[in-house]
C-alpha cells in the first residue's frame, strides 16, 4: 500500500529520511496520505496537530488546510524537534501556513482560544498512562467543533490493545473503550499501520 502513495515532493521525502535516519516516530507516507484525504474530505481550514515532531506529518495536514484557504497550529514538547518543525514547514513553503508552539500540551491546550475543524493526536505512546490520555481526549474535544473530525495515532498500540500487559497499551485500550461508547463521536478504529481512530463530532 505504501507503494501505491504517490512520491513525495523533494522537501517532504527529505523529511521523511531524516525522521527516519534520526529515529524519529513520524507518521510515514502510507498514513501521511490518510491524513491529507481526511482533511481534503472534511474540508478541514483550522487543523490542531498535538505532537509535531520535527513537522512530518504537519507538511501533510497543513497542505490540506492550505487547500482550503485554512491553517495549522502544531505544539511540541522538545524545543529541538520545534524548531527543525518550523524549519521544515519553511522549506515546505508553508510559513505562513503553520505555526508549532513549543510546549507541554497539557499546557498549551487550556490557552487555546479557537475551534478546530480538525484535530490529530500523536502522542499515545509518549503519554502512556489512562488517566492523562483520557484528560488529553477532554482538552481536545472541548477545542472541536460539532461536525469536526479528531484523528488519534497509535490506538492498537503495536496490536497490544487484544490483550494489554503494559501499562500503555492498557491505556490505549482505556481510551478506545472511553471513544467508542461517547455518544458525542460517530468513530472508529482504522487499521492503518499501528490504528488510527477517526471520530466525527455530533455534539458538545
Ligand atoms: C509520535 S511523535 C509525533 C510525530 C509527528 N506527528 C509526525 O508524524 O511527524 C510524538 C511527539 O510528541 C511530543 N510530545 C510528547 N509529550 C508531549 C506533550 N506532553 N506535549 C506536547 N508534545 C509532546 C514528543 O516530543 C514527540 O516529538
Amino acid at each position: 500500500m505504501t507503494g501505491l502513495v504517490p512520491p513525495r515532493d523533494a522537501v517532504l521525502a527529505a523529511v521523511e529520511e531524516a525522521a527516519y535516519t534520526d529515529h524519529v516516530p513520524v507518521v510515514g507516507p502510507l498514513e501521511g496520505q490518510v491524513l491529507y484525504l481526511i482533511a481534503r474530505l472534511a474540508r478541514a481550514r483550522r487543523v490542531l496537530e498535538v505532537g509535531s515532531a520535527t513537522g512530518y506529518s504537519a507538511i501533510w495536514l497543513a497542505r490540506a488546510a492550505r487547500a482550503q484557504g485554512g491553517s495549522l497550529v502544531g505544539i511540541e514538547l522538545d524545543a529541538r524537534r520545534q524548531a527543525e518543525a518550523e524549519r521544515n514547514l519553511a522549506r515546505a513553503g508553508l510559513a505562513d501556513t503553520a505555526q508549532i508552539i513549543r510546549g507541554d500540551a497539557f499546557e498549551v491546550l487550556p490557552t487555546l482560544t479557537d475551534q478546530f475543524d480538525l484535530i490529530f493526536i500523536d502522542l499515545v505512546r509518549q503519554l502512556g498512562d489512562a488517566e492523562r490520555l483520557r484528560r488529553l481526549y477532554e482538552l481536545t474535544f472541548a477545542r472541536l467543533v460539532v461536525g469536526g473530525v479528531l484523528v488519534i495515532d497509535n490506538v492498537l498500540h503495536g496490536g497490544e490493545v487484544v490483550e494489554p500487559l503494559s501499562p500503555g497499551g492498557r491505556a490505549a485500550d482505556a481510551l478506545n473503550r472511553l471513544i467508542s461508547t461517547d455518544r458525542r463521536l460517530i468513530s472508529v478504529i482504522l487499521t492503518v499501520r499501528d490504528g488510527l481512530t477517526v471520530a466525527l463530532k455530533v455534539a458538545e
